[in-house]
Order: structure tokens, then C-alpha cells, then sequence
């Protein structure tokens, strides 16, 4: 069956230019996962010039830079108790079960090593008094296993990979849009773009892709990603080529997002590290109470990021929360020294907006920050499309139904690895069967004058208001908490987007609307997955909850998958999760857990 086939099949009507790059593998999104993948290809024998690494904006620019407060991997710096396995426990017990374990276990297992490795390619981590990486607490983990670089822990990372790639001389490309990959009887065959500075069309003839494009939270109105990134285009080009999405309901909202109303709109959503908690901030409301004492006891600010992120949301609805609509962070009983050497960014950012964090607290709120669904993929990173691999955030399985802070670059560190190992040994052995040109050739011509009609189009609605309304819609309806009938208005006016995207009014392929309007187009998809998923899921799990079903089910500890069938069409099914390993199963019975107290 080929799920992949354009369903407008429009045939061009004048010969249309596009530059051909013929490759062996194109590597899509520059952040940590498909840098990662490809320093791996090459080190594993893979020639440089077979590969290409491909971004929709400039070299070590991109979303992993937003990431901030830290990276997990038992290395027991700070806490020699600690263990791959209990990292393991925890992150399968804060997922609700929901994760696939065999990928839990690639990671937690191999991101000691692969810290280790990050320090000596020269990533420059925080360190501990005797000269070793230093590991802080973050929330919902029984000990402190996260590794940073004061509050700028993305940027760092990046920036050693990329220095690494650099030093492999593997290609890079900025500024290209991808649209659409092409498959045909499952087999990848390649994707098809165009470079946003000219507006060229391109077709990459690659043997193999790996989508390392991000997620989906761009597509709720509060976010914390820059607004034209996290749209939800890797896994929407996962789906349209025939891979599989599953448990896309499960979107992480942060509890601590700065507030718009307070240091500007700018600034709305933004993160405020976890690590400001993990180094011991508080959280007010209105009233002057520590509330988190009502909601979590035990593990008070540092509990999963759901369950504070509700709480904090809880307050704000019973009018405990600020005039501008957020809760009080406080870090202010911390020494300034102090505040400065772990939170640097946040104390300069707060600084320059006229808040000085170690005097007085600052206003935030939950934001939309992950998505913990994405595309189905085997323990190497490979989609039931032959040739197509799908890493970091565009990826799902590890982090269930709520994932655990620092273990998103975590994520994209171990699978990156994998899926550089498993391209080279497929490279390696020529298993990749000759493709038919002609295909590829003949599909790419059909998107391309798709593309050529879009451009310039004169329709009635703006692309960028559609998105607007598709983030709208998915914040009111598949927020923080969701009914039933909240997720019925949301699909019903879903239907309604869709018809106005197809009368768009759009510019040339260099302007944002042209941008703007394919993302349309990924938004719908992956909006439609998400109530689709929330919908069916009759149950409250993680960042899953359900106004109308507010008790966790065993009966559903089950993954809801997303298909396309061959007319198109978007079929739901459930299928159940792994088990652990003995070796997790027996940290899970030992019950490790956060002891908050000791940060007090
Ligand atoms: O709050 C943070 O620094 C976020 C980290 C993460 O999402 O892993």
C-alpha cells in the first residue's frame, strides 16, 4: 500500500525548474538530534559528501537552543546512588506507564557514556567543587542526575555538535523549507522543498531521510518556542509519506512560562527554567502561600511538570492568581552569587526587563513546551516507511503520557547516535534496494506545481491568521484540561479551518505567507491527531486530563496510533505498551522517589 500518493496529483502545466541534489542521506532539522545523527554517520565510515544536513534557518540556530535547564544521565556525580535504572524507573513511572520501555532503557542506559563524550568533544558543563560534570535536581527524579551548562544548556550542546560536525566537514544547508517526502510502496524515495531565500524549488534524491524536524507546541497559543518553529511539520511529513503518529494527546504544558501581560507580549509563554525550581524556587499565589503544599507535600515544586502546571492553573482559575494572570516564582531567599552562577540567562534576561530575581520573584504561567507524541519508529529510529528515521522531538515512545525535565536532549543525544549507526551499517551493507528515478521525478513535478499554485495566490484568508486560529482553538479545547465536548468544538471547527485554507491569500515563495500557508497545511494534520487522540482517550494520564473522565484507567494503558489509508484518510487504532526489563522493573519496586526536603 502507498499512503503517500499526492492526492491532487495536479500534472504542471508549463515545465517547471527545480534543482535536482542527489545524495545518499538528507538529514532534516540542525538541532541536537540531527546533528548528533550525523556526526555518528560519519564516524561510522559514512563519506561527508553522501550526507547533508538541511535547516529552515541559519547554521546553530536552532530550537535545541531554547532548551535550557539541563540534560539526564545517571552518572552520580552528586548522588552516587543513582543509576541508569531508577533514571530508567523514573522516567517510565512519570510517563504513566505509557512509554515504550526498550527505548527508555537505549537511553537512561548509554546517557552516562554519551554525557561523557559531550565533555570530552568540549561541551562546557557546569562543574562540581572537585572538577567533575555537575548534576541538579529536576522535577519528579529521585536523585540529581541532571547535567547543565548554567541556564544554557541547548545552546552549549549545539554548539559543540555543531563544532564537531564542522570538524567532520559534513554539509549543511540553510534557509530550505521541506514540503513533502516521497515514498512509494513504502519505500522512501526522498523530499521535495525549496530554498526560502530565492524560492527555488529543490528535490532531494536521498537513499535515506532522517526527520529531526521537532514537534507540535508551536500550535497552542501560549508556547514556549519561537513561533515559527515546533509547527508540527516532522510529524506531519512523517504521516503524509505513510509513518505512523501515536500518542499525540500527550502535550507537556510547563508550569512556569513567563507572563505576557507582565513583560510584554514578546515575552508570553517563554520559558522560566525548571532549574530555577531545581535550585530551590518557590512558588506563591496572590495570597502569599506556598500552595504547592496543598497539591504535592512531598516533592512541593519539583513534582512532574503536570501536576505542578495544574496546580498553578487551579490557583489562577480560583482568583488566587496575579492581575496579570500568572503565580509568583521566588528564588529571592538564594544568594545573588548564587542565582547568577547557576541562572545566568535568567538572571540577565529578568534584569534587563527591570526585575531583579534576587530581590523579588517573577509572574508565570504553563505555556505549551513539548509534545510527547510523534512518530512510531523501531528501536533504531526507523519508521515502518523503509529508509525514513524520525529522532528528538519528532519522534515518540520514550516519554509517555508526561516527560520528565532534561530527558528531551537526552532523547535526542542517545537516538541520534542509533539511528547514525544504523544509516552507516545500512549504507555499509548496500542495503539499500535501486529506486526508480522516473518516481521520483514524476512525484516531485505534481508537488512542485502545487506549490506554483499556491504562490501568489489571491485568496481571501491570511495563512497566518488560520494558524492564529488553529492555535486558539487547540488552547481552548486540548489544553490543560479537556472534555469531551470542549474536544467536539474544537473538531467541528476544525472542519470549518480546513475549508478556508483552501482559499488562501498568499505571497512569493520568499515571503513568510508562503511559509505560513504550508504550515497551515502540517497544522491541520497534526491538530486533527491531537483531538482525535484526546477524544478517544476516555481516561486522565499525565499531561492527559480529562474534566469528564478525571480517573486514571488501567484499561487504557494502551498507545492510540494515527494512520493514513490509501484514500487519505485519517484511521485511529490502540495497541498495547511493552514491559520493562527486569533490571527496571526491580528499580521501579524499590520505589525511589524525590526527596524535596533536602533542598530546603
Ligand atoms: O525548564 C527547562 O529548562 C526545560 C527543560 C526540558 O524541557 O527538558
Amino acid at each position: 500500500m502507498d499512503r503517500s500518493q499526492e492526492t491532487a496529483g495536479r500534472e504542471p502545466q508549463e515545465p517547471l525548474e527545480y534543482q535536482t541534489v542527489d545524495l545518499g542521506v538528507l538529514v532534516v532539522g540542525a538541532g541536537a538530534a540531527g546533528a548528533r545523527a550525523a556526526i555518528e554517520m560519519v564516524e561510522q565510515g559514512v563519506d561527508p559528501e553522501e550526507v547533508l544536513v538541511i535547516g529552515k534557518r541559519s547554521h546553530g540556530d536552532a530550537h535545541t537552543t531554547w532548551a535550557r535547564g539541563g540534560i539526564n544521565g545517571a552518572l552520580g556525580t552528586q548522588d552516587p546512588e543513582d543509576d541508569w535504572t531508577i533514571h530508567a524507573a523514573d522516567t517510565l513511572k512519570e510517563g504513566h506507564f505509557l512509554n515504550d520501555p526498550e527505548k527508555v532503557e537505549r537511553v537512561t542506559k548509554e546517557m552516562p557514556g554519551l554525557l561523557r563524550e559531550l565533555d570530552a568533544w568540549g561541551m562546557d558543563f557546569s562543574r562540581t567543587e572537585d572538577g567533575d560534570i555537575d548534576q541538579r535536581y529536576f522535577g519528579a527524579q529521585s536523585f540529581r542526575r541532571t547535567a547543565f551548562a548554567g541556564d544554557h544548556t541547548g545552546e552549549s550542546l549545539l554548539d559543540t555538535l555543531v563544532e564537531k560536525a564542522q570538524s567532520l566537514s559534513i554539509p549543511y544547508r540553510e534557509n530550505v523549507f521541506v514540503s513533502r517526502l516521497f515514498s512509494a510502496g513504502d519505500r522512501i524515495l526522498g523530499a521535495a522543498g525549496y530554498d526560502m531565500d530565492t524560492g527555488e524549488f529543490v528535490l532531494f534524491e536521498a537513499d535515506v531521510v532522517v526527520l529531526a524536524a521537532g514537534g507540535y507546541t508551536s500550535l497552542y497559543e501560549r508556547h514556549s518556542s519561537r513561533d515559527d518553529e515546533n509547527t508540527g511539520d516532522g510529524p506531519a511529513l512523517a504521516y503524509l509519506a505513510g509513518a505512523d503518529l501515536f500518542d499525540m494527546e500527550f502535550v507537556q504544558f510547563h508550569p512556569t512560562g513567563m507572563v505576557g501581560d507582565r513583560y510584554g507580549d514578546q515575552w508570553d509563554g517563554r520559558l522560566v527554567t525548571e532549574a530555577v525550581r531545581g535550585e530551590g524556587g518557590r512558588l506563591y499565589n496572590s495570597e502569599g502561600e506556598r500552595f504547592m503544599e496543598e497539591y504535592s507535600p512531598d516533592q512541593m515544586e519539583l513534582d512532574a511538570r503536570d501536576v505542578v502546571a495544574r496546580a498553578i492553573a487551579s490557583e489562577i482559575d480560583a482568583d488566587r492568581g496575579t492581575e496579570n494572570g500568572g503565580v509568583y516564582l521566588d528564588i529571592a531567599h538564594r544568594d545573588r552569587d548564587f542565582i547568577k552562577e547557576r541562572l545566568p540567562r535568567m538572571y540577565e534576561r529578568f534584569a534587563e526587563l527591570g526585575v531583579d530575581m534576587a530581590t523579588e520573584p517573577v509572574e508565570v504561567a504553563p505555556t505549551a513546551h513539548y509534545g510527547m507524541g510523534g512518530v512510531a519508529v523501531d528501536k533504531a529510529g526507523e519508521t515502518d516507511v523503509d529508509g525514513l528515521y524520525a529522532i528528538g522531538e519528532t519522534m515518540a515512545g520514550v516519554h509517555g503520557a508526561n516527560r520528565l525535565g532534561g530527558n528531551s536532549l537526552a532523547e535526542t543525544i542517545a537516538f541520534g547516535k542509533h539511528t547514525g549507526v544504523a544509516v552507516a551499517e545500512r549504507l555499509g551493507a548496500g542495503a539499500v534496494p535501486a529506486v526508480d528515478d522516473g518516481t521520483r521525478q514524476t512525484r516531485a513535478r505534481q508537488h512542485f506545481a502545487d506549490l506554483a499554485a499556491l504562490t501568489n495566490s489571491d485568496g481571501t484568508h491570511d495563512p497566518r491568521d488560520l494558524l492564529d486560529d488553529v492555535r486558539s482553538l487547540l488552547w481552548e479545547t486540548t489544553g490543560i484540561r479537556r472534555s469531551g465536548d470542549d474536544i467536539d468544538r474544537g473538531l467541528a471547527e476544525l472542519r470549518e479551518l480546513r475549508q478556508a485554507a483552501d482559499d488562501l491569500a498568499v505571497g512569493d515563495r520568499t515571503s513568510e505567507s508562503f511559509e505560513y500557508a504550508l504550515d497551515v497545511g502540517f497544522a491541520l494534520v497534526v491538530a486533527e491527531t491531537i483531538l482525535r487522540g484526546a477524544r478517544k482517550r476516555t481516561e486522565s494520564r499525565g499531561a492527559h486530563y480529562r474534566t469528564d473522565h478525571t480517573e486514571l484507567d488501567q484499561s487504557w494503558q494502551r498507545n492510540i496510533y494515527a494512520a493514513r489509508d490509501s484514500v487519505g484518510a485519517m484511521r485511529l487504532r490502540t495497541e498495547p505498551v511493552g514491559t520493562p526489563s527486569e533490571a527496571v522493573q526491580d528499580a521501579l519496586d524499590a520505589d525511589h522517589e524525590l526527596d524535596y526536603h533536602q533542598l530546603e
